[in-house]
């Protein structure tokens, strides 16, 4: 068979990791969550005390930085110059910078090569914002994932619950609308549909029924 590469791309909180995580299962594939890489850089600069939305200091920051995915029994591990970052970089903190950092010419350079460089034998999964536009453009198949912002918020309410982070409802709205604003409106590839991108909406589908409609989308290609 042929290994595709599938770019799965869309706002934040669309439901893309899990989908894209199922999606690679079933296919044998490998799973590469990008936003955790723009993740690990945030942690990274925090850590090191680099300003968010410093280019220059974060290119240098970044001419040592070593992220590797790690798989483990519960899903794969995220590791940053050697720290286990996996937890950390799901928290508030992280992911409300996110985005200043994601913005920087010198990260989105590093990373989408990075990114590139993993996906240069096929049989990829891909998530992010810009995959199928900018790191991607070749994919065989582009998923645009969507969903409203209400049942967004509720789907990362409900994850929070699970990892006891108490933030309100209304508080993660809010924090979800900032962030496609921040995402859809930066100058170096911002979140866009890619014109031959198939957009799936799953604000009423359930798991199953958003990875059956990719898999059909799959299927017809390989
Ligand atoms: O997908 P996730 O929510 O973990 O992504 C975190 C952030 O990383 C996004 O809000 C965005 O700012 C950035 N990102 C990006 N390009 C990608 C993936 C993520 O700019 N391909």
């Amino acid at each position: 068979a042929k290994k595709l590469k599938i770019a799965i791309d869309g706002p934040a909180s669309a439901g893309k990791s899990t989908v894209a995580k199922l999606v690679a299962h079933k296919l044998k594939y490998i799973y590469c969550d990008t936003g955790a890489m723009y993740r690990a850089v945030t942690w990274l600069a925090i850590q090191q005390n680099v300003a968010l939305n410093d280019d220059l200091a974060l290119a240098e920051m970044l001419k040592t930085i070593e992220i590797k995915f790690v798989p483990s029994k519960n899903g794969q591990l995220v590791f940053v110059n050697g720290n286990d970052v996996t937890k950390e970089i799901r928290m508030p903190d992280i992911t409300n910078n996110v985005s200043t950092v994601a913005a920087q010419v010198s990260v989105r350079t590093k990373l989408t090569q990075q990114q590139q460089e993993i996906a240069v034998n096929g049989g990829i999964v891909m998530d992010g914002r810009d995959i199928g536009t900018t790191v991607l453009p070749d994919a065989e198949i582009k998923i645009f994932l969507v969903a409203s912002v209400k049942e967004r918020a509720l789907r990362r309410f409900k994850e929070n619950q699970i990892k006891k982070i108490a933030t309100p409802l209304r508080e993660l709205e809010r924090e979800i609308e900032e962030r496609d604003r921040k995402d859809s409106t930066r100058v170096v590839s911002p979140l866009v549909q890619a014109e031959d991108a198939t957009k799936v909406d799953t604000t009423s589908l359930n798991i199953e029924e958003v990875v059956s409609k990719i898999m059909e989308i799959v299927e017809n290609k390989l």
